[in-house]
């Protein structure tokens, strides 16, 4: 449920791992805060060009527009005069100055809405997300399904050549079910990490 405010503004966190509906759940706030008459921009990093870099898309295939930005400073630039939430789609991904923004338009008195990966491949916070994690009013940690046992799914699982990836692998690799895959603490493997026996 969207955190009411009378007055000001707030930001929102939904994270979580890979194929938990993030993005979804995105989307869906989004129409139901233009359904309400309010005017909303919805961003993106332009790194994730998955399916399309003028919009953001769901696993399941549901998508809206969205402007790609290379930095998160961007989103201030770009912002129009009348704007009242902000909707930024793969925050992990984007610079440390996220957080700065996202507290600058809450402040300013608009909404934000916010999602991404807490966690990286090797289970650990993913870029900016702490920072956003930290100052959010309001934190949704969705699960997906581990697609190993069928448990709560937290991490999201990397696999090359249907192996799990090496703990000094790049972090980023932007992807779907070809490399990566949810699964829970109890299944998630990453050979090569730190004070882990594999
Ligand atoms: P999603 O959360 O919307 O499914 O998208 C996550 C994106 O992040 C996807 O392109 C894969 C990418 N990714 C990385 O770059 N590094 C990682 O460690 C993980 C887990 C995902
Ligand atoms: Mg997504
Ligand atoms: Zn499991």
């Amino acid at each position: 449920m969207p955190y009411m405010q009378p007055r000001g503004g707030w930001i929102e966190l939904i994270c979580g791992s890979m194929f938990s509906g993030k993005t979804e759940e995105l989307i869906r706030r989004v129409r139901r805060a233009e359904i309400a008459r309010q005017t909303v921009q919805v961003f993106k990093p332009a790194l994730d060009d998955r399916y399309s870099v003028s919009k953001v898309w769901s696993h399941s295939g549901v998508h809206c527009e969205a402007e790609a930005i290379e930095s998160a400073s961007e989103i201030l630039t770009r912002l129009r005069p009348g704007t009242t939430v902000v909707a930024i789609d793969e925050a992990q991904f984007l610079d440390w100055v996220v957080a700065e923004v996202a507290d600058e338009l809450a402040t300013r008195g608009l909404r934000v809405i916010a999602s991404g990966l807490d966690l990286d491949f090797r289970g650990e916070p993913f870029g900016p997300m702490p920072l956003l994690l930290a100052q959010a009013e309001m934190v949704d940690k969705l699960h997906a399904i581990c697609v190993v046992c069928a448990a709560p799914a937290s991490r999201t699982q990397r696999l090359i050549n249907g192996q799990p990836a090496n703990y000094n692998d790049p972090v980023i690799l932007v992807g779907a079910k070809e490399v990566y895959e949810a699964r829970c603490r109890d299944c998630h493997r990453v050979p090569g990490k730190p004070g882990k026996d594999e």
